[in-house]
């Protein structure tokens, strides 16, 4: 399938307060210099707060990871989990149409959208809530045919079962993810023949069905007060942050039939009573502010408030820190503006992308001959000053680059760069 950017684009894009403290958290779990192995976490996240993926978003977390917007752009366009057009605001529909889920009905569910919601994939329906797509096996293969509808799985469908599900979302009800037939998961429809002891004390649905009925994210929009719920991080410490009140998890005897009913007794406050109440727009900031009188705080964010002595502690203040505090090698004499006004393109240089030209321009970095100039002293300070990026002067082998380019000419660097010949 073709994927491009969809025509029409926002004008901008800027993660909540509270998702721009859970995207930091997440860049904390990587090395330094491997900070765009975040891509994928920030893009979805920026997918779940506005519903569907903008040039914008892309470009703006491709500049909080350093990165070149292509290499953003080439994860965006590469997995169909991203969604680079509007997309309904109570749901976006995913039929597989593969082997099993073809064989066992799949047509029959893609008739079903075709009517209700529009003939058309990635098309809106009439009344903006719904869109839909077929895509390829989501690996629930012995529950065929299913669905993914928002972030779950809806499976052992039928034609009638998939009717009846859109119009409970379309009430603003979020059915319970998983088998749609009675089983409790890829059991034999007649039961299980072995290994029956399991039977007893299990939860109510099966593993990821009751996670999703506990989360209660299934198709709402994020705007991050529900980190704590939903995506505690590991921390640079390699411990898990700590988690806010919403985490604790729901008591398991409430098991309502909903998964909106069941967020309410979890105490995710944060989710609309109804997707009715869901602006128009499917944005989650007003809704929440709405539905929500006291929204979690991310744990970043409540680091950030808390007594020193505690928020070192925070991954968030602990990177700070070691940010404001480099002891190592020699400062590089920086310039207080480019010569004659006008900077050189570091961007020439591999590892330097939009968001690190601009720190290397704060740091008094213009040209190229400055950073031909480093030895290793000053090349040891300036990777430990690159807050969030350190390490990629040397990884990356700024010097060696910028030499050549001084050296031998743009051009003779560019012949040079095509096979990393420096
Ligand atoms: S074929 Fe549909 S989930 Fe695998």
């Amino acid at each position: 399938m073709l994927r491009r950017l969809h025509k029409e684009q926002p004008a901008s894009f800027a993660f909540t307060p509270a998702n721009l403290e859970w995207a930091r958290g997440q860049i904390t779990k990587y090395p330094e210099g491997r900070q765009a192995s975040a891509i994928i976490p920030l893009l979805w996240r920026a997918q779940e707060q506005e519903g569907w993926l903008t040039r914008p978003a892309i470009e703006h977390v491709a500049d909080m990871l350093g990165m070149p917007y292509i290499r953003a752009l080439e994860v965006a366009t590469f997995y169909f989990m991203f969604q680079l057009q509007p997309v309904g605001t109570v749901a976006h529909i995913q039929i597989c149409g593969t082997t099993s889920c073809m064989i066992c009905g799949a047509e029959d569910l893609i008739a079903v959208c075709k009517e209700l919601i529009a003939p058309a994939p990635h098309t809106l329906s009439a009344d903006g809530k719904f869109s839909w797509e077929e895509v390829e096996c989501l690996g629930a293969c012995t529950n065929a045919p299913m669905a993914q509808i928002g972030k779950d799985y809806y499976e052992d469908l039928t034609a009638d079962k998939l009717r009846e599900m859109i119009g409970r979302f379309s009430k603003g009800e979020v059915p319970v993810p998983g088998p749609q037939n009675g089983r409790y998961a890829s059991e034999p429809v007649t039961g299980l023949t072995s290994l029956k002891e399991f039977e007893s004390g299990r939860t109510q649905y099966n593993a990821s069905a009751q996670r999703a009925v506990d989360i209660g994210d299934t198709v709402k929009r994020i705007d991050g007060t529900e980190v704590p719920l939903t995506t505690p991080w590991l921390a640079g410490s390699g411990k898990p942050a700590k988690a806010g009140k919403a985490a604790a998890a729901p008591k398991a005897e409430a098991r309502p039939e909903t998964v909106k009913a069941n967020a309410k007794a979890a105490k995710a406050e944060a989710q609309p009573a109804t997707f009715a109440a869901l602006p128009p727009d499917g944005t989650a900031e007003k809704a929440g502010k709405d539905a929500t009188p006291k929204p979690a705080k991310a744990p970043a964010a409540k680091a950030a408030k808390a007594p020193a002595a505690k928020a070192a502690k925070a991954p968030a203040a602990k990177a700070a820190k070691a940010d404001a505090a480099p002891a190592v090698g020699k400062k590089p004499k920086g310039l207080k503006a480019p010569r004659k006004g006008k900077a050189d393109d570091l961007k020439l240089i591999e590892g330097i992308g939009p968001a690190m030209e601009r720190l290397c321009h704060e740091l008094g970095f213009f040209h190229f001959d400055q950073i031909a100039a480093w030895g290793p002293d000053e090349v040891a300070w300036v990777d430990e000053n690159l807050k969030g990026f350190r390490g990629r002067v040397t990884r990356d082998k700024w010097v060696a680059q910028a030499k050549i380019i001084v050296e031998e000419g743009i051009e003779a660097f560019l012949e040079r760069a095509k096979t990393n010949d420096y």
